[in-house]
């Protein structure tokens, strides 16, 4: 059965589409079919996609409100599939996460940035109570810069927000806009480091794939 995976934040900038392109090659490359959902009608995935002439990863455009139901026609065939989020859309934030196995939300590491991300947390919270407790939800630390006590300073609103930060962090890195520029990610091998973080972050949302029913 595919597992969805939704990337969302109603915030705009915060690495919802470089995270989206960066995890589906990563699953890909373990050998599993993954179809990459641009639901943002800016596309911005699907012009990643256009510049690697659509040969890294399929991607297809779903921008409509209909979103749950289109997913569910669309994912039979593949084991994963990724929605890239769009910024400033609840409706469609609703739509995916009724659509998700699990939904990572990425913040900077900033108390600001994950009280700034209560529509999505409490949208989440609203559909726990009606499915007990599906989807699986995580923040992703995104943009870290070096020397930041992340984790220590972030915990007070990540435990407000009842949701839990996955244990990689990404690091903000030049190599993440120079590869998406180009139609890559940082599969293409030029910076070991952000290659270990991408690897790690989808060992982490595999794992919890895995051990949801
Ligand atoms: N870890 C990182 N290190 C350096 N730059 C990053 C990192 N993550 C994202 N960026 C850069 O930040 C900018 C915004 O990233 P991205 O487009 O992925 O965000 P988004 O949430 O999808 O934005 P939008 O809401 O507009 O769709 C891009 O220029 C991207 O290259
Ligand atoms: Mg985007």
């Amino acid at each position: 059965m595919s597992k969805v995976i939704a990337i969302l934040n109603q915030k705009g900038g915060v690495g919802k589409t470089t995270i989206a392109a960066n995890i589906g090659v990563s699953i890909l490359n373990r050998g599993h079919s993954v179809l990459m959902v641009d639901s943002d009608p800016q596309g911005s995935l699907r012009d990643w996609s256009a510049t690697n002439d659509g040969g890294l990863v399929s991607v297809i455009g779903l921008d409509r409100e209909t979103l749950t139901k289109d997913i569910e026609g669309v994912k039979d065939p593949y084991d994963f599939v990724i929605i890239d989020g769009r910024a400033k859309a609840e409706k469609m934030a609703g739509a995916a996460i009724r659509a998700a196995d699990i939904v990572l939300i990425p913040v900077a590491p900033s108390a600001l940035d994950i009280w700034g991300a209560s529509d999505i947390t409490e949208a989440i919270a609203a559909r726990h109570e009606v499915t007990e407790g599906k989807p699986e939800t995580r923040f992703i630390i995104n943009a870290a810069t070096k020397n930041t006590k992340l984790i220590e300073e972030i915990r007070p609103a990540t435990e407000e927000s009842g949701f839990k930060p996955l244990d990689t962090v990404l690091y903000s890195r030049e190599i993440y806009k120079q590869t998406m520029g180009e139609g890559l990610t940082v599969h293409s091998g030029k910076n070991a480091d952000a290659l270990e973080e991408i690897e790690n972050l989808t060992t982490e949302i595999m794992e919890i794939l895995n051990n949801e029913s």
